[in-house]
């Protein structure tokens, strides 16, 4: 099967997945504000770095390649994880199902999972980073990321709840009292969604590992 070819430029945003006034305790300006300026940036300033790497060559001076190829890093996965935020959003809180089941399994019970996340995502207050629970593809483990910025993911993982820590995402409502917006994050995750991205990563795993 031929692959498709790279296009550079034309990468464009997905709208909120809800209704931005339907959230519990996160207002419709904040949520409004983040994902029309600091998301959709992300994009407007990745599809200005494909242009410029797609006119590189041998003559580019190295600098100007790793610049280049640093900031497409830090904009492509701000793209991919934003989007992932997002969709993780708009639901009851109410954790159910495979994952539910799953984290109770890998951690002893999934609050104490909670927890270890909470606490991972406390430890970015005041600053800027992602945390994230994923599958590792390569061990099939579920496992809780800290990222002090864009590109500091975890290689071969695949994002199953993600939790955006960069002031952006709650100094509106919460000023600087992160932790009560991780209080409001838990209580709008749709459950649904982490549970059918589980799924897909679970089928790709196995897949990998043979
Ligand atoms: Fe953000």
């Amino acid at each position: 099967m031929p692959f498709a070819k790279v296009l550079t430029g034309t990468q464009s945003t997905v709208p909120l997945p809800f209704k931005p006034t339907g959230l519990n305790g996160i207002s419709e300006r904040m949520i409004v504000s983040h994902h029309d300026n600091n998301y959709a940036g992300a994009v407007k300033n990745l599809n200005k770095v494909e242009l410029e790497l797609a006119q590189i060559n041998s003559d580019t001076p190295g600098f100007v390649v790793s610049g280049l190829r640093q900031s497409e890093l830090t904009f492509r996965n701000s793209k991919t994880l934003h989007e992932a935020y997002f969709a993780n959003l708009g639901g009851d809180g109410k954790r159910s199902g495979a994952i539910e089941k799953a984290l109770g399994e890998a951690y002893g019970t999934s609050t104490r999972w909670e927890e270890q996340f909470r606490a991972t995502g406390n430890g970015l207050a005041g600053g800027s980073g992602w945390t994230i629970l994923e599958l590792e593809l390569a061990t099939g483990d579920l496992r809780t990321i800290w990222s002090g910025n864009h590109t500091q993911t975890l290689s071969t993982a695949v994002p199953l709840l993600v939790l955006d820590m960069y002031e952006h995402a709650y100094q509106m409502d919460f000023g600087a009292a992160a932790a009560r917006y991780i209080d409001a994050f838990f209580a709008n995750v749709n459950w649904d969604e982490v549970n059918r991205r589980l799924e897909r990563a679970l089928a790709a795993a196995k897949v990998l590992r043979g």
